[in-house]
């Protein structure tokens, strides 16, 4: 099944470095970020799960919950776990999901044939706490991916849901946000007392609300 933005996130249940986790019941209320890596002991993958781990309290501020995967043994995952606290001095704070029976990469689609039939590639999905999936990346195995920019793209979606803004290009945070078009000028004005900067009907920019 392919898996596109707006689907609700597949259940299930698998094993991991914190016990087997049934995965709706573990997100509960919160915003999840479920990624893969392609393989244990492998360099990218230990440099990318430190700096995760060290991201853990600014997702906790958006109430988001990380949880990695790959397809390994858990075994395999419990003996890296410590790799990954001596290179990168920081310990994992996250479950790591062991799925070698690909239960969860063939759900979520993370085994990408053509770029290697056994190894997952490195696949992103953000996921609502409606169990919505709201956001997906996919970078290939010699990539290390850039979690400052997925937590970027965590303070656009929760200010889309919460204030009925976009983000433009190249956003961070305390910038300017854009009105959404699907919002008249009319309602736009009770959301936005302070009002916008109109530079064409379509392109109305104003203070980011939650600042
Ligand atoms: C890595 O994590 O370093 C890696 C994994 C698979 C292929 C290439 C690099």
């Amino acid at each position: 099944m392919t898996l596109r933005l707006g689907d609700t996130a597949p259940d299930f249940t698998q094993d991991s470095t914190e016990g087997p986790i049934s995965f709706h019941e573990w997100a509960g209320d919160s915003w999840v970020v479920l990624f893969s890596h392609p393989k244990d002991f492998t360099p990218v993958c230990t440099t990318e799960l430190g700096y995760t781990a060290k991201l853990v309290p600014e997702f906790a501020k958006r109430n988001v919950k990380v949880i990695g995967l790959s397809v390994d043994p858990l075994d395999d995952h419990k003996s890296w776990v410590g790799d990954i606290q001596e290179t990168q001095g920081q310990a994992l704070n996250f479950p790591l999901l062991a799925d070698p029976d690909r239960k969860v990469s063939d759900l979520y689609d993370m085994i990408h044939p053509n770029a290697n039939d056994t190894l997952t590639v490195r696949s992103v999905f953000i996921i609502d706490p409606n169990k919505k999936i709201r956001l997906m990346l996919t970078y290939p195995a010699s990539t290390g991916r850039n979690f400052d920019e997925i937590l970027r793209t965590i303070d656009s979606l929760q200010l889309t849901d919460g204030y009925k803004v976009a983000t433009p290009v190249n956003w961070k945070q305390g910038e300017d946000v854009i009105i959404v078009p699907s919002l008249s000028n009319e309602d736009a004005k009770k959301l936005f007392p302070q009002g916008w900067d109109e530079q064409k009907p379509y392109l109305r920019v104003t203070k980011q609300p939650n600042v």
